[in-house]
């Protein structure tokens, strides 16, 4: 982890209508590193030092989206799937821009491995990226997410949940649960702790407390051991004879979903149109 060490080297980059204060440090390629200020194309997400290799660059590039497939759309929110291998560039170029907000996470993967999932608003000017997640296209230890993103001009508006509930719906499509690699940042733990507890007490309370942990993860896809920790930091669990019993007082649920932050923008699992990577 040898970026933990590394100066913010890039002070600010511009992404289509934003100047956007950058939080960390990113590998870009040396010939970069003297600049404050990067000029990105919001489509191709092409780095250029300079505003007019910017403009220049725009009046050649064709791209109004994300490239790969669009996989979801719903009003003016959609979401599309970019296979690393097939858009490496877009691949490595889209690590270098999030890493400036990660601070813990070695992006020096392999994009060929992973699919990339962007979330973007539309209007007539084109599908303008808000943020992303990345997905190992073959997780041997069940991740359904290995780095979430939102760009800070979108950040706390619910896309954050929006992009974890995506996650679990892809989970939900393979069949499968899953979990975000860890470690997660401060503000990935947090969103995650509110996605988790929304979701888990309305199912709650539509049971009535009556579903075991096992039914809750079947229907949520999120991972049993997330299930158990979420119920336990809301104090609605309790462990008797080696076993975790759900205790789910009616009160105590309507406190906590008081309590519970906004819902986020909804995912609808209908107007998703996808199939599992094969
Ligand atoms: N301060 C306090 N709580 C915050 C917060 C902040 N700055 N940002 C998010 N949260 C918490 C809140 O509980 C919020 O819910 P609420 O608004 O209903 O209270 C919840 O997280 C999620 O908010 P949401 O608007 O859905 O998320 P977001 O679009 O802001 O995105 C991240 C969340 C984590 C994706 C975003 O902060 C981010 O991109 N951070 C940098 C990259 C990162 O750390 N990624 C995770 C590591 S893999
Ligand atoms: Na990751």
């Amino acid at each position: 982890h040898e970026e933990f060490t590394k100066v913010k080297n890039i002070g600010k980059i511009e992404l289509g209508k934003y100047e956007i204060e950058t939080w960390y440090f990113s590998p870009f390629p040396s010939e970069y590193s003297d600049c404050n200020k990067l000029f990105f194309c919001e489509f191709c997400l092409t780095f250029l030092k300079r505003k007019e290799q910017l403009a220049r660059h725009m009046r050649k590039c064709d791209l109004k989206h994300p490239p790969g497939d669009e996989i979801y759309r719903n009003g003016s929110l959609s979401m599309f799937e970019v296979d690393g291998k097939k858009n490496k560039i877009y691949g490595q170029n889209l690590c270098y821009l999030a890493k400036l907000f990660l601070d813990h996470k070695t992006l020096y993967y392999d994009v060929d491995l992973f699919l990339f999932y962007i979330l973007c608003e539309c209007d007539d000017r084109g599908c303008h990226m808000v943020g992303y997640f990345s997905k190992e296209k073959h997780s041997e230890e069940g991740y359904n997410l290995a780095c979430i993103l939102t760009l800070p001009p979108y950040q706390r508006k619910g896309y954050g949940k929006f992009l974890i509930a995506f996650s679990y719906e892809l989970s939900k499509k393979e069949g499968k649960v899953g979990t975000p690699e860890r470690p997660l940042s401060d503000l990935g733990l947090l969103s995650y702790r509110g996605y988790w507890t929304r979701i888990l007490l309305e199912i709650l309370k539509k049971h009535r407390g009556n579903v075991s942990i096992k039914d809750l993860s079947d229907m949520t896809a999120i991972k049993s051991e997330d299930v158990i920790s979420t119920l336990q930091s809301l104090e609605l669990i309790q462990y008797r004879k080696g076993q975790h019993v759900i205790c789910a007082d009616p009160k105590l649920l309507d406190r906590h979903l008081k309590a519970a932050g906004r819902g986020g923008l909804e995912v609808d699992p209908a107007k998703l149109i996808w199939t599992p990577y094969k």
